[in-house]
C-alpha cells in the first residue's frame, strides 16, 4: 500500500515526544490494518533483554470491540470512539528460547514475570510514538480487568496484558487536558 506520509512524519522527536498526548476526541475512521501493521513493525525496534522481544500484539477492529466490554469497564467507551483497541502483552515464557536468559531470568535476579512487563512495556512506548509520527493517536490504559482481557483476546494463560490502547485518527481540534510534569529536578538525582 502506498499512501502520502502524515505531516508528523517530518516532526523531530523532540516534536513527536512533546505533541503526543493520551488523546481524548476521536474521528472515528479507523485506521487500516496495513498502517497498524507498520506501526507494530516499527514499535518493536524496541530494545529487550537478550533481543528475546518478549511482546505480543492484538488488535481488536469496530467488530471485535464488544467483546472487550466487560474487561475494560469505564474505559471501554474511549475506546469505541477510537475505533480499535490495541494490546500489548508480555510473554514470561520468552526466555525460554534462550539458555543463558533462561538461568539468569529464573535464578532469583529478576522474575520472568517483570521481564516481560519491563520489555513490553518499551514496545508500548515505542508504539505510541511509531503511531503518532503517523499522525495515529493512542491512550494507554491499564484500567482493566487482565483475566477478562487476556480471554477476549484469545491469548494463552501465560501472557500478560500490560497496556491496552485506543488507538483511532485524532480530533484535533478538540483540546486536550492539561499534561503537568514534575520539574525534572525533582525526579533526576545526579549521584557525587
Ligand atoms: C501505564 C498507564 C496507565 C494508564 N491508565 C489509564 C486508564 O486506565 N484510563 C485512562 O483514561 N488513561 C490512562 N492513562 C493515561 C494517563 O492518564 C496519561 O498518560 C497521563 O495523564 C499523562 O498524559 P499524556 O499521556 O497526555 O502526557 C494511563 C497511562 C499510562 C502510561
Amino acid at each position: 500500500m502506498t499512501s502520502t506520509p502524515h505531516p508528523n512524519r517530518d516532526l523531530s522527536y523532540a516534536e513527536l515526544n512533546r505533541t503526543r498526548r493520551s488523546w481524548l476526541g476521536y474521528t472515528g475512521e479507523v485506521v487500516p490494518d496495513e498502517l497498524l501493521r507498520e506501526i507494530v513493525a516499527e514499535a518493536t525496534l524496541a530494545p529487550s533483554g537478550s533481543n528475546l522481544q518478549p511482546w505480543r500484539f492484538v488488535v481488536a477492529g469496530p467488530d471485535q470491540l464488544d467483546r472487550f466490554a466487560d474487561g475494560l469497564g469505564s474505559n471501554f467507551d474511549k475506546v469505541r470512539e477510537a475505533g480499535t483497541l490495541l494490546v500489548v502483552f508480555g510473554d514470561p515464557n520468552a526466555v525460554e528460547s534462550s539458555d543463558r536468559a533462561h538461568d539468569f531470568y529464573d535464578s532469583g535476579k529478576t522474575s520472568r514475570r517483570d521481564f516481560a512487563v519491563r520489555n513490553a512495556s518499551l514496545a508500548a512506548m515505542n508504539l505510541m510514538l511509531a503511531a503518532w509520527s503517523h499522525g495515529v493517536a493512542t491512550r494507554p490504559m491499564i484500567g482493566f480487568e487482565p483475566f477478562l482481557v487476556r480471554e477476549a483476546a484469545k491469548m494463552p494463560r501465560s501472557c500478560i496484558p500490560v497496556v491496552a490502547m485506543a488507538v483511532g485518527y485524532p480530533e484535533l481540534d478538540r483540546e486536550q487536558p492539561e499534561r503537568d510534569r514534575a520539574p525534572v529536578d525533582d525526579v533526576l538525582t545526579f549521584l557525587s
